[in-house]
């Protein structure tokens, strides 16, 4: 959501404040800020609107020459407008430190009121300055600042990912972690802190990862750890996942773009290993958990891992009959929970730090269900959680929108599906999965057709652009596709688009057709191909322009569509994976049109650290 970068080295210590900040721009843009030492003195700069407001702000200032250690803040706001008083760094009443933070602090009004009767002055209406002041008043007393924060910490309830400096605390930076993601990297006669890799993997791929309740005192040489009792952490050392090169846009004009094009890769990753032939077992080798007494599955996850999610219950019920319901986190997590030791519990989620997905896997291992974890990010806070992991590697994505992880969701839970069908003594459909993986390892080829021949998609992505209002509909395992390929139009070009099962149609929403309102629908051969073309019947027939997006049609039936886009040839099962590309690029192209911000869509972030 937010994020944090801190530098203490022999660099200035701005650039690498100003560079981190920029790849975790994509987390979280409406505001940002510095603070930077320089001789037992810290100055803090900060602006509302995106990084570059702020890199405005600071580019002539003198300390930015010299100062050799810092910290930064990009902001997505939670407590207060997206004002320069709210923006990150905060600081005291006297000015002795800077705070930055991610997270939200859950007692902050009653903690404000007890610092209001101490005497000091809030400034702006954020949560973080009364930890700024909570942390200030405890070093008046202690005249230690990692005892000051590891005190103020015991205090605060809520998330965190605290960075804090002092006028008096020269040589340190003090960092300190609860539920939200913190890491410390390590380099040589310099250090650095982040919410995130991507801010520090540019000079280092080694890196600390905080614990919940610890604080640490960073200084360029050394890194202590502390539990919250004073006890000594013993953290180790890992190395980094990423290279710098994948966060570079390689010519494409947004990272979107660049990672829709790179689904025909992150399949051939993902299926590397696991899926050689269609003759062939799946092996998924990390998956240690017992499966055989598993009654019921639960997927939990949130936005497009939802959707991914929606597709798995399809796959899972179809190959192994096993019962699988689809849980948005944040409306399970307030719910009678029925997991129990023979259900899989299995958490969707491309950045492992869904703070809703968090809370719904803790609360379903107290009850004893097993814990699969499909994550783009095998370093993070769910794939910690997890008793198994499957770790879809389709490389960092940058764009808010989710777009290859959501590919590399759908691939892994068909595995996953597979995987659980041919260990399943019960039934034998040797046939059946084998035509399956025989579709499966065709999808990279397809998907780039699909990406090499998009010229038509651009063209009717250009003729949409000026509607204010879209229905997505489709039927069986692609009707989670229906509600993705809205959610995509919605998040990146702000129409209103809806996903609706096509069936549906009738019962309601057909009331507002007219020819003002597009209805775009995902016909595949199968089971539902009929169904849906009735269905496109009776939208055509109330003056709706219809968008096709189909694997194939007779003539007979193309009139009906004023546009029409054909895929290459499917089966049902597996097509939500190519049809799921189109609507990306339909998406992605009429935002483009309406001349929106493509990567980094106003209100949204790509990792939703709160609750
Ligand atoms: C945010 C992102 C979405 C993502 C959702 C769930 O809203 O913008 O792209 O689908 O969070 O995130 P997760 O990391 O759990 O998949």
């Amino acid at each position: 959501m937010c994020g944090i970068v801190g530098y203490i080295g022999e660099k200035p210590a701005i650039d690498v404040l100003l560079n981190g900040l920029s790849h975790l721009e994509y987390r979280g843009y409406d505001s940002a800020g510095v603070a930077l030492y320089e001789n037992s003195d810290i100055e803090i700069y900060k602006a509302s609107g995106k990084l570059i407001n702020l890199k405005e702000l600071v580019k002539d200032k003198e300390i930015c020459k010299t100062s050799k250690k810092g910290i930064g803040h990009i902001r997505w706001a939670t407590h207060g407008l997206p004002t320069t008083v709210n923006a990150h760094p905060h600081t005291c009443n006297c000015k002795s430190l800077a705070i930055v933070h991610n997270g939200i602090i859950e007692n902050f009004q009653e903690l404000k009121e007890e610092l209001l009767k101490l005497g000091c002055n809030f400034v702006s209406e954020t949560d973080t300055e009364v930890v700024a002041h909570l942390i200030a008043h405890k070093y008046t007393k202690c005249k230690d600042l990692l005892e000051a924060v590891r005190l103020s910490t015991l205090e605060i309830k809520g998330a965190y990912a605290l960075c804090v400096m002092h006028k008096n605390a020269e040589d340190e930076i003090i960092v300190a972690k609860r539920n939200a993601p913190l890491l410390i990297g390590i380099g040589e006669g310099e250090n650095f802190i982040a919410s995130d890799i991507p801010a520090i993997i540019d000079y280092t791929k080694k890196a600390i990862y905080l614990n919940d309740n610890q604080v640490a005192r960073v200084t360029k040489d050394t890194v202590e750890i502390y539990n919250s009792d004073k006890s000594q952490g013993n953290n180790k050392v890992e190395n980094l996942p990423f290279e710098p090169i994948s966060l570079s846009k390689m010519g494409y004009k947004h990272y979107m773009l660049k990672e829709i094009h790179e689904q025909g890769d992150v399949v051939r990753n993902i299926l590397s290993g696991r899926l050689i032939s269609a003759e062939e077992d799946v092996k998924l080798d990390n998956i240690t958990i017992d499966l055989k007494n598993i009654s019921r599955i639960q997927i939990i996850a949130c936005g497009t891992s939802y959707h991914a999610g929606l597709v798995g219950k399809y796959v899972i019920e179809d190959l192994t009959g096993i019962p699988t319901d689809v849980e948005a986190s944040s409306e399970y997590i307030y719910r009678n929970k029925t997991a129990n030791k023979n259900t899989l519990v299995i958490g969707i989620s491309q950045s492992g730090e869904t703070a809703d997905t968090i809370t719904a896997i803790k609360q379903v291992k107290e009850k004893g269900a097993k814990v699969l974890i499909i994550t783009n990010r095998p370093d993070s806070t769910m794939a910690r959680l997890g008793d198994s992991l499957f770790s879809i590697d389709a490389g960092i994505e940058v764009s808010v929108a989710a777009t290859k992880s959501y590919m590399a969701q759908l691939l892994a839970l068909y595995l996953f599906a597979i995987y659980l069908a041919q260990n399943n003594p019960r039934v034998d459909m040797k046939a059946k999965l084998k035509e399956i993986k025989h579709d499966i390892l065709q999808l990279p080829s397809k998907i780039e057709i699909i990406l090499n021949n998009k010229d038509e998609i651009i063209e009717i992505s250009k003729k949409y652009s000026g509607f204010k209002d879209f229905i997505f509909i489709a039927r069986g395992i692609n009707y989670p596709t229906a509600l993705e390929g809205a959610l995509k139009l919605k998040e990146i070009s702000y129409i209103n688009a809806t996903g609706y099962p096509a069936g549906e149609l009738k019962h309601g929403p057909i009331a507002m057709l007219d020819d003002s309102m597009p209805v775009l629908a995902i016909l595949n051969d199968g089971i539902v191909y009929d169904k849906v073309l009735s269905n496109c019947q009776e939208a055509r027939a109330r003056q709706a322009r219809l968008i096709g997006v189909a694997s194939g049609m007779d003539d007979k039936n193309k009139e009906i569509f004023n546009d029409l886009i054909i895929i290459p040839k499917i089966s049902d099962f597996v097509s939500p994976a190519l049809h799921a590309v189109v609507l990306q690029l339909l998406a992605y192209y009429i935002a483009g049109y309406l001349g929106k911000d493509v990567d980094q869509p106003r209100n949204l972030a790509k990792s939703v650290t709160v609750e």
